[in-house]
């Protein structure tokens, strides 16, 4: 299978989305001069072209795409295509109803924005197929095609009729008779047995609270269309091009698609990452989803979009202050990116994203944002020989399950405070501010490289979940877990005690005997620190080796965190510091160290290959004790044994 290395050749690819049919021919011109002097060496063309290339059903206009395509070859820019199919032409909503997708509360999902597909729809998967195959035919084989990029951002719900139809067809393939539809879903509460499959909707709103399994399904069954159509899309692309990798671009930490099983279809797995420039954690959500991408990748990834500047989509959009754009995309790098590109190319000056910002700004050329781009593709043609293809090795394993977050997330559960991505990121953070380089990984994956392995909530665990997480142990990793893990099995049927037996047995839990979530602002006091969002009321069952009690309120005195042998459980979200500082100590104790010893906070610290990327993450300038001598690879210096990083620094030390 051709992979993300068949595109970069040994450099880190540089560039964006580029949308040329905003602008006149001579723009162009101006675009490839810009490009080259930027360092620019990859472009995605055709994510929102298909009007121009299917202006009117079954036409095919590919004057513009053969002009671009061979002009980004004669400037050596290679092109990353993509298949349109993410916002179907106007045409097609009109003469085909059938192609538009149905909220939840059945409302018509009207073109004139984008997006606006059913997957369940078989017309347009017939239109989809039809100008992936003659776009693939003819361009299967151009020079400058490096990578297909299918669709975008793959994210559409549909609780129209064929969807109906098509979730009908996914539950009898799984489950086979009603009955066992019927148990899986608990529909004896609330007088919701079916009797026939066409009763069966998908989770409409009702009046009340929904069915959780009908729920959970749906989730998992919408995930499966979108993978369809991605699936027939890439076959049509792969049939004309076998040497050319495949990717869709991810959005970050998107619920709606178990990107575990989509990364497994594909070559390249990319992501669009657009950390808010004003969060003080922009960075360390950022790095989660670096980290997830290159675990999802298991090795080098792409990504495919982030902003130059500002973004138009928050209510407040703030522009990246000068250095940012630079450490970030380094970040990116030291994570294991192997391609940092944009949406878009050149600002648009019409359309609903005229005040999102590109490469090349309205301010143009002189413009500041194009000016750091320049700076930019110049460091990253510096560093590129030293780290594309490298990987980065990390000894702990973060867990996380789309699955797990999909039953977890429902209504009607014990705290609507809770959110699945905030725990996942507190966690995360955690890890991060003791600087300990994590990677992601599913449940069931091979968890024997990893010294330690940390679960911030998996609500949804399946038994054989359950067992290798018990092997894990046995063979002598560092297990530890959050609040509400091993709650449910598959079904979102609660376990008999709360939380599976095995696992109460494993942290030396007798007893769940109650939840006890906490209010906004409302901590539990507990030995050493507070635990905020959630408190447990459990009871030992008198082989735990250490324990952390709960000090006053209703939990005086229960175990709030226990350690039995190396399996600890934490059954409150600790205060950042205090998780922080507990996760370090468990690290300590499972042979992790960090990158570097003594780095202060804002300081990052990470290693890929034998690169070791020092970014500071601060305005004001900092000193960072780096034992050896080492050549900065932007620089071209040597540096012997401390670094001084300033506003936004950066360095990339090879030994
Ligand atoms: C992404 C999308 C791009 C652009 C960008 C703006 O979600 O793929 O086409 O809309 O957001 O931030």
């Amino acid at each position: 299978m051709p992979g993300l290395s068949d595109a970069t050749r040994g450099r880190l690819l540089f560039g964006g989305d580029y949308n040329p049919e905003q602008w006149p021919e001579e723009t162009r011109h101006e675009d490839v001069r810009l490009m080259k002097a930027a360092g620019v060496n990859s472009v995605t063309l055709g994510v929102f072209s298909w009007s121009t290339l299917e202006p009117e059903p079954g036409a095919r206009e590919f004057g513009l795409m053969n002009t671009l395509m061979d002009l980004m070859h004669e400037h050596a820019i290679g092109v990353v295509l993509a298949t349109p199919t993410a916002s179907p032409p106007p045409w097609m909503g009109r003469l085909h109803p059938d192609t538009l997708p149905v909220t939840e509360d059945g409302r018509t999902e009207w073109w004139g924005g984008r997006q606006h597909f059913s997957h369940s729809s078989a017309t347009y998967r017939r239109y989809a197929a039809a100008i992936t195959e003659d776009l693939a035919a003819r361009y299967g084989g151009h020079p400058a095609l490096t990578m297909w990029h299918i669709n975008n951002e793959y994210c559409t719900y549909d609780y129209g009729d064929q969807a109906a139809a098509a979730f009908r067809r996914w539950l009898r393939a799984k489950y086979r008779t009603l009955d066992a539809l019927n148990e899986a879903w608990g529909t004896a509460f609330w007088s919701q047995g079916y009797d026939t499959w066409d009763g069966i909707l998908p989770p409409r709103l009702p009046h009340y609270l929904r069915n959780p399994g009908q729920v959970l399904d749906f989730r998992r069954f919408t995930s499966d269309m979108l993978l369809e159509c991605f699936t027939a899309e890439r076959d049509i692309v792969r049939r004309h091009s076998p040497h050319t990798p495949v990717t869709s671009n991810f959005m970050p930490l998107w619920s709606g698609q178990d990107a575990w099983r989509w990364a497994g279809e594909e070559d390249v797995v990319s992501v669009d990452l657009y950390p808010d420039p004003r969060d003080p954690l922009g960075a360390q959500s950022g790095a989660l989803v670096q980290d997830m991408t290159r675990s999802q990748a298991r090795g080098p990834w792409m990504l495919m979009e982030q902003a130059a500047g500002p973004v138009n989509w928050r209510g407040v959009n703030h522009p990246k202050p000068r250095g940012l754009n630079r450490l970030w995309s380094l970040q990116a790098v030291a994570r294991g990116a192997d391609a940092v590109c944009y949406f878009q190319w050149r600002q648009s000056r019409q359309g609903a994203e005229k005040f999102h910002s590109g490469m090349v700004g309205h301010a143009g050329e002189e413009g500041r944002t194009h000016q750091e781009i320049k700076r930019l593709g110049a460091d990253l043609a510096r560093i590129a020989p030293e780290v594309s293809g490298r990987h980065v090795t990390a000894r702990i394993a973060v867990l996380h399950d789309w699955d797990a977050w999909w039953a977890g997330a429902q209504d009607g559960r014990p705290s609507s405070r809770m959110e699945y991505p905030d725990v996942l990121r507190a966690w995360h953070r955690a890890l991060w501010q003791a600087h300990l380089v994590t990677d992601f990984a599913h449940p069931l994956h091979d968890l024997t490289p990893y010294a330690m392995v940390v679960v911030p909530q998996l609500y949804a665990l399946t038994d054989a979940a359950v067992d290798h997480l018990l092997a894990y142990v046995r063979q002598g990793g560092t297990l530890v877990c959050g609040f509400q893990t091993g709650v449910a099995d598959e079904d979102d049927r609660i376990r008999p005690g709360g939380m599976d037996a095995r696992l109460r047995e494993l942290f030396g839990i007798r007893t769940l005997h109650e939840w006890w979530p906490l209010e906004e602002g409302e901590t539990a006091a507990c030995e050493g620190f507070h635990g905020t969002l959630w408190s447990e009321e459990l009871e030992g069952d008198g082989t735990a080796d250490e324990t952390l009690p709960y000090e006053g309120g209703e939990l005086d005195g229960l175990p709030a965190v226990l350690r039995k042998g190396r399996a600890w459980y934490v059954s409150t979200l600790p205060e950042p510091e205090a998780l922080r500082d507990l996760l370090a100590r468990i690290a300590a104790g499972a042979g992790v160290r960090p990158v570097l010893d003594g780095l202060p906070g804002q300081v990052e610290a990470v290693r890929r290959g034998e690169v070791l990327f020092v970014l500071n993450h601060d305005r004001e300038p900092v000193t960072v004790e780096v034992p050896g001598t080492h050549r900065d690879l932007l620089t071209g210096t040597d540096v012997t044994g401390r670094i001084t990083l300033g506003r936004y620094g950066a360095a990339v030390l090879r030994p």
